[in-house]
């Protein structure tokens, strides 16, 4: 949780051979529903800058952009975080 009140998908993780078959979308839909319930009304994540195709699939599950972060030596690859607002 991301100030304690915004749900933050910090990492999913699908094992290579079951990928693009839609596991990914699935497991994010079901957390989404769960996070509703509990009345969150905006969801959190992120993806360093230099990964397009986790960006590209958070985009498709709706998510859209709202800037990048730099953590110093901890990641000097730029961190970028999008929210998804839930209706
Ligand atoms: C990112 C990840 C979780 C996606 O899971 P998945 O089950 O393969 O994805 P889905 O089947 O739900 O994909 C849904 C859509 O997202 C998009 N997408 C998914 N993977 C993509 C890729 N590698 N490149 C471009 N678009 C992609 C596509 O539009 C896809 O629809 P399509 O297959 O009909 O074209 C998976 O690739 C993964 O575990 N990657 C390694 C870890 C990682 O990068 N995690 C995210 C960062 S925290």
């Amino acid at each position: 949780m991301f100030w304690g009140k915004i749900p933050y998908m910090d990492l999913v993780w699908v094992s290579e051979s079951y990928r693009r078959q839609g596991v990914g979308s699935g497991m994010f839909h079901f957390w989404e529903q769960e996070m509703k319930k509990r009345g969150a009304t905006i969801l959190m994540t992120s993806s360093m800058e230099d990964e397009p195709e986790p960006q590209e699939w958070h985009r498709r599950n709706g998510f859209r952009p709202s800037g990048q972060l730099t953590f110093a030596k901890l990641q000097e690859t730029p961190e970028v975080f999008f929210v998804l607002d839930l209706v």
